[in-house]
């Protein structure tokens, strides 16, 4: 049976992919699409989450949920690497729909309908799943798990020295969501870099009569030119793809179990995870990091998952 999943994101390019690859998967329901500002702003995540699923338009839409602006301020963005429209400035025309439920309230919604079911894997700032969570405490124990994909274990931040972006843009959501009673998985940046994306990965691609090779062929270059002009790296990371792949293959991860938290006040160390490693812990066990991954393993498998999600979209 297809496992039940809700996907949270911020689109983004990465967040992009990991969608194509779940919507085509017959391992996964996806039961809801929900928005939320990270990447680009509330208003524009909603219309990419809208875009792409329009663009791809799979067999059964899922339930779509609205981003709100996040009550921090004005939050940090990624266009610098997803494009000023985060879907690497590919300009698609989309019908905007309206009158959508807030992600929150179709992330609460949905959990109450199926407790114990669905699992959330959240792709962006965790801001929907702290709200859904603040707003009904009882929400945590009808998640299946919460996988999400940021923060570091080891390696330096990428949006500050110690911080990954996820986490940096609402840090009180990350840590709500850290610090509450869920089964979590956390998908850090140590194991979501070591997955690399030469430009032969764009020849991989589905050609263009295929639905899901024109929308592929439309955001990705942009990456591939963000990644050499900001990191000088003639390759690319695709975060979000790599952190589905545990939801779809846990076994080509290493977790471990740890005692987490994540600074919200610090000065230069805002949006950080911080883990309790000393012989005498003090913090309880909260979540499993993954801390090694065969990433030969994953990369093929997002290539596979590629052709077969083109294969099942049609042209
Ligand atoms: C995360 O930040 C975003 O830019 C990506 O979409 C990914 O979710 C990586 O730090
Ligand atoms: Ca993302």
């Amino acid at each position: 049976m297809a496992r039940k999943v809700i996907l949270d994101v911020d689109p983004g390019v990465d967040d992009a992919l990991a969608l194509c690859l779940a919507l085509f998967d017959p391992r996964l329901e996806v039961v809801a699409v929900t928005a939320v500002a990270g990447n680009v702003p509330a208003d524009q995540a909603t219309r990419n989450v809208q875009t792409i699923i329009e663009q791809l338009d799979p067999p059964r839409w899922p339930r779509l949920g609205r981003a709100l602006p996040s009550d921090v301020g004005e939050p940090a963005n990624a266009r610098h690497i997803h494009g000023a429209d985060g879907l690497g400035n590919a300009r698609f025309d989309v019908a905007e729909l309206h009158h959508l439920h807030s992600s929150e309230k179709v992330i609460a919604d949905a959990l109450r309908t199926d407790p114990g079911d669905i699992s959330l894997i959240c792709l962006g700032p965790l801001t929907n799943i702290a709200a859904a969570f603040r707003r009904d405490p009882a929400l945590p124990s009808m998640v299946d798990r919460v996988v999400f994909m940021g923060g570091t274990y080891l390696a330096p931040g990428n949006i500050t020295p110690v911080a990954e972006f996820n986490m940096y843009v609402d840090p009180p959501a990350a840590r709500a969501v850290v610090q509450s009673r869920t089964t979590k998985t956390m998908i850090p940046l140590d194991v979501t870099s070591k997955v690399s994306f030469t430009y032969d990965f764009l020849d991989q691609l589905p050609d263009d009569t295929s639905r899901v090779g024109r929308f592929l062929r439309r955001i990705l270059p942009f990456v591939y030119r963000a990644y050499r002009q900001h990191y000088g790296l003639e390759s690319i990371h695709l975060h979000d793809a790599v952190a589905l792949q545990y939801v779809l293959e846990p076994d080509w991860f290493l977790t471990e179990e740890m005692a987490a938290d994540v600074e919200v006040a610090g000065e230069l160390t805002t949006g950080a995870t911080l883990f309790d490693r000393r012989v005498n812990r003090q913090w309880r066990l909260n979540l499993e990091v993954a801390t090694r991954v065969d990433n030969a393993a994953v990369s093929q498998a997002i290539v596979r998952g590629i052709r077969q999600a083109a294969h099942a979209a049609g042209a």
